[in-house]
């Protein structure tokens, strides 16, 4: 069996329910709409990237700066739009060392980019004063939260683009958002038509992911003690797969530009106003603090963020597994969708240069922790990573560190592999 087609016990996404396209449309966004009226839905959130970059005037040459950590679809629509590729350093707790991002203003950049790691809040407040001072736009890049989460804090708060990515924590197949602040134009589309067949296909899909949900739940009740075989095979369970649970038709993962004017599909419309957003807020958030319980006292795991600010919602569950690259295949051997950023890392990064960022590509495994998890899979969860661990020769000492920046740091030393 292949890697991709072992079947996971845990659901990797949400899925969505029937109450969701019954409950009425609420009206999205608690941001003051007389500065966010340029709001634009796309299929994805690397569509709003690229338009932002437009919207922003920025030209083709134009230095944008990036953390050192980032994933391909933020960089594709980036190199699509003409403009050049600059990185500011992240350290292996995620954290900006403002210092160096200053110096890189400095050189020449014309944007700053910004990222909400996983759902926890950057210093978006510094980023937006750095970028006051030397006159440049800020985009935020909160395409791993459901919205903004700053919503409520005064405007200037924000970025001068804010993008995100609908789909990841809500249970939508397509989704991407560009929020622009009303100082700039309006930006004007062409925009693809929806075919009835599309349509149609997303509707089926929507059933589907619907039906397959409730066979995972089903199955999961099947099992009378909630422990984990070491085998992959689990027989009557139908979880969502690696490609059950991917959209139907999407722009390809592969950024094209002939594609940026494909907007968020009719039925992921409809669910978005609808989904229950404080819901899913407040499940991840439960979430998380079930999963840090358990697992952030265990000897040979670390956190990356050991407690929930009151802003975050999370949108994975991100630790390491100390001295233990690419734990997430062996989680993933025991049916929980696990990934790491290694996958999605741009091929032009110069990790040589930034080894806090080679790091975490290859060590930080993120754990799902969305809020159609049920308990059964919440304690499938801590017993696989429970097993995974102590499978594990570890040799560490008797006191594990608990914070990425805290003063055993040292024990997470870099481990690249080529
Ligand atoms: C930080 C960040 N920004 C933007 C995107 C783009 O979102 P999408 O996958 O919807 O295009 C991603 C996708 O993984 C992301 O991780």
């Amino acid at each position: 069996m292949t890697m991709a087609s072992i079947p996971f016990r845990v659901a990797k996404d949400p899925a969505p329910t029937w109450k969701d396209l019954l409950r009425p449309a609420r009206n999205r966004s608690g941001r003051p709409e007389e500065e966010w009226k340029n709001r634009y839905f796309f299929a994805r959130g690397r569509q709003a990237v690229y338009w932002a970059l437009k919207a922003l005037s920025l030209r083709p040459g134009d230095a944008v700066l990036v953390p050192s950590f980032i994933c391909d679809s933020v960089t594709a629509p980036i190199l699509s739009a003409g403009c050049r590729l600059a990185y500011y350093r992240v350290a292996k707790d995620c954290s900006i060392d403002f210092q160096e991002l200053e110096r890189r203003i400095q050189s020449g950049a014309r944007a700053l980019l910004v990222v909400h790691f996983f759902g926890f809040t950057a210093p978006i407040r510094e980023c937006r004063g750095l970028a006051t001072r030397y006159n440049i736009p800020l985009i935020e890049d909160c395409a791993h939260l459901p919205v903004s989460v700053l919503e409520s804090d005064a405007v200037d708060t924000f970025g001068d683009a804010s993008i995100f990515s609908l789909r990841k924590s809500l249970p939508l197949d397509d989704g991407g958002e560009l929020a622009l602040h009303a100082s700039y134009a309006p930006l004007t589309f062409d925009w693809e038509r929806e075919t009835p067949l599309q349509t149609l296909k997303s509707i089926w899909h929507f059933v589907e992911r619907i039906s397959q949900a409730k066979r995972l739940t089903r199955a999961q009740k099947s099992i009378a003690v909630p422990r984990l075989p070491r085998s992959n095979s689990l027989s009557g369970l139908n979880p969502s797969s690696e490609t059950g649970s991917k959209p139907l038709e999407s722009v390809e993962d592969v950024f094209m530009p002939a594609r940026a004017e494909k907007p968020m599909s009719f039925v992921s419309r409809i669910l978005f106003s609808r989904v229950d957003i404080e819901y899913c807020i407040s499940r991840r958030r439960a979430n998380y603090e079930f999963l840090s319980a358990k697992l952030g006292t265990l000897k040979g795991i670390t956190l990356l963020y050991p407690t929930l600010p009151k802003q975050a919602c999370p949108l994975f569950f991100p630790l390491f597994f100390e001295s233990f690259p690419n734990a997430h295949l062996a989680l993933r051997e025991k049916g929980i969708p696990a990934v790491t950023w290694g996958g999605v890392r741009p091929s032009g990064l110069p990790l040589s240069e930034y080894p806090d960022a080679a790091f975490l590509y290859d060590n930080l495994v993120l754990l799902p922790v969305h809020q159609s998890l049920s308990q059964w899979e919440l304690d499938a969860i801590v017993e696989a990573v429970t097993d995974v661990r102590t499978q594990h020769e570890f040799e560490i000492s008797a006191v594990s560190p608990k914070t990425v920046s805290g003063a055993n740091a040292s024990l997470l030393a870099p481990t690249v592999n080529s």
